[in-house]
């Protein structure tokens, strides 16, 4: 068992924590935040669920105590400020990557073995932030936008099938941008079978889109952005590492030649397992797929220079 810190306990944080001590995946989960009064009230709200949930997991909240978060197996970084409707995750820049990087220095100096799962937004961006400010080797950083678009890409493709959603299949790579990210629609299945034998190519090219846009549309519906899918990702990539599972996850990691790509963190497929990132799955993309990841890799770089641009790096 392990002990699993969320740093940042809004609505992502607070929601990951949440399924990690529901789900037993950590034995001591600590939320930190900045606001006083809030990761403790939280963590309290959940200890008070344990019983009747049934679970034996410790949630403590702190409030900007670094020192509680000492031996930290797995750091989950959901601070900074969340988009609002009509804006893209790419503007949260700015105000997130002077966030991002103090959090991940001060996990760092009282978890020094810690492995780092990034939600912040723009997450590709502020992954490539960690990795590059903590000079962390690229095994222990991982973002984990795939992982929440793939488990939305699955979720319109049922609806399209009117399907269950536990037994559809699909993956999406590229950048966890509304215009980047690339939903594979020639590999998902349904129960093994291609979804094209079912969806006609406009059905088919409408769930590519609503998986392009599935956080946006939700942001438009809440007035802030998503959290039960974007925490349960974040906890479901953590089960991997803590159970040594080697799931085989669609998270932002660092490229160093794959997919014809190098120094850029964005989603592909990895093995993930008790030391992070343990392979990368470099997969066969036909010319058009081949031509999207160009594109957004392009994109995701892009963001990524702002970086220098304001002194972040
Ligand atoms: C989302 O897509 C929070 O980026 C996250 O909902």
């Amino acid at each position: 068992m392990a002990k699993v810190t969320v740093i940042g306990a809004g609505n992502v944080g607070a929601t990951c924590a949440n399924v990690l001590a529901f789900n037993k995946i950590a034995d001591t989960v600590v939320m930190l935040d900045v606001k006083q009064g809030v990761a403790e009230g939280k963590a309290i709200d959940m200890m008070q669920t344990a019983q009747t949930l049934g679970f034996e997991t410790t949630v403590l909240g702190v409030t900007n105590d670094y020192a509680a978060t000492a031996g930290s197996d797995v750091v989950i970084v959901t601070s900074g400020i969340p988009r609002k409707p009509g804006m893209t995750r790419e503007e949260l820049i700015g105000t997130n990557a002077g966030i991002v990087k103090g959090v991940v220095s001060s996990c760092l100096q009282y978890s020094p073995q810690a492995i780092f799962i990034i939600i912040s937004n723009p997450m590709d961006t502020m992954t490539y932030l960690t990795l590059k400010a903590t000079g962390l080797p690229k095994n222990r950083v991982i973002g984990m936008g795939g992982t929440l678009d793939s488990s939305r890409f699955k979720y319109y493709l049922s609806q399209a099938l009117k399907a269950n959603p536990s037994e559809i299949e699909g993956i999406v790579i590229g950048g966890h941008g509304d215009t980047t990210m690339i939903p594979l629609k020639r590999l998902a299945t349904y129960n093994g079978i291609p979804v094209s034998n079912f969806l006609a190519p406009d059905v088919l090219d409408k769930v590519v889109a609503d998986t392009m846009v599935g956080g946006a549309t939700l942001t438009a519906l809440l007035g802030t952005s998503a959290w039960y899918a974007p925490g349960a990702a974040g906890a479901f990539v953590a089960a991997s590492i803590i159970n040594d599972y080697k799931r085989l996850i669609p998270c932002c990691v660092y490229l160093e030649g794959e997919y014809g790509q190098n120094d850029i963190c964005i989603g592909v497929p990895a093995i993930i397992g008790r030391n992070g990132v343990s392979s990368i799955v470099d997969i066969n993309l036909n010319e058009e797929e081949k031509s999207l990841f160009e594109k957004s890799a392009e994109a995701v770089r892009k963001t990524n220079d702002v970086l220098k641009e304001i002194n972040a790096l």
